[in-house]
């Protein structure tokens, strides 16, 4: 419990969750933070890919995990979202774990050689689809997918889904039908898919 109490207290988190409140920047919030921490712990992940990055919050969170020596690849098409990161992240010590790439997140990951512990996804929901297809190819066999607002507020079971829906709900059926994964959704804020690759 110390730990995570000092997480409550560690005043840059704070800071990015002041930041998300403030501008309504949708960071994937405090009880999604310690659940993809607790899930990249679990498989002993040192590699982490991040589609859609911000400004770092969800970085922290897996930048906490990886530990010393690990990497952690950053996507964002917003380079200011960069600086602000870097800002961060050099003050809660986790900087040179951290890579951070501005542009296209799924053109971003295919620049970046190797299979990664764990693909995370929380670009713009639309990108969901073709996010999994490239990222679903480099993860590791024991490794995961995660990713972020996939029921959508509930907008997943209503009839004449809109775009973004209709694509959120395409991406989860791809999961679902993939049967080198097996996956949940966990239903906590706005649902996280995890899916884990056992083949
Ligand atoms: C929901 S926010 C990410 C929040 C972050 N994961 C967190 O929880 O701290 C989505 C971010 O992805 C970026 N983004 C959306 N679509 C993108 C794309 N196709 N390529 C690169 N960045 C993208 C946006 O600029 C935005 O900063």
């Amino acid at each position: 419990m110390a730990s995570l109490q000092a997480r409550h207290d560690e005043p840059v988190l704070l800071e990015m969750e002041r930041e998300g409140r403030e501008r309504d920047f949708p960071i994937i919030g405090r009880n999604v933070g310690v659940t993809v921490e607790v899930l990249a712990r679990s498989i002993g992940a040192r590699r982490v890919m991040e589609l859609g990055s911000g400004f770092g919050y969800s970085a922290y969170w897996f930048a906490r995990a990886v530990g010393e020596g690990g990497e952690v690849h950053c996507t964002d098409g917003d380079p200011d979202n960069a600086e602000k990161a870097e800002g961060y992240l050099t003050r809660a010590g986790v900087w040179g774990r951290v890579t951070y790439h501005v542009g296209d997140a799924v053109e971003q990951m295919a620049g970046v050689d190797g299979d990664f512990d764990i693909v995370y996804d929380d670009i713009d929901k639309h990108g969901y689809p073709d996010a999994w297809r490239a990222g679903c190819e480099r993860i590791r066999v024991g490794g995961l997918y995660i990713c972020d607002n996939v029921l959508w507020s509930g907008r997943v079971v209503e009839p004449d889904p809109d775009r973004n829906t209709s694509a959120i709900l395409e991406h989860n059926q791809l999961i679902a039908d993939d049967d080198r994964f097996v996956s949940t959704i966990v239903p906590t804020r706005d649902g996280v898919f995890v899916a884990l690759r056992v083949e």
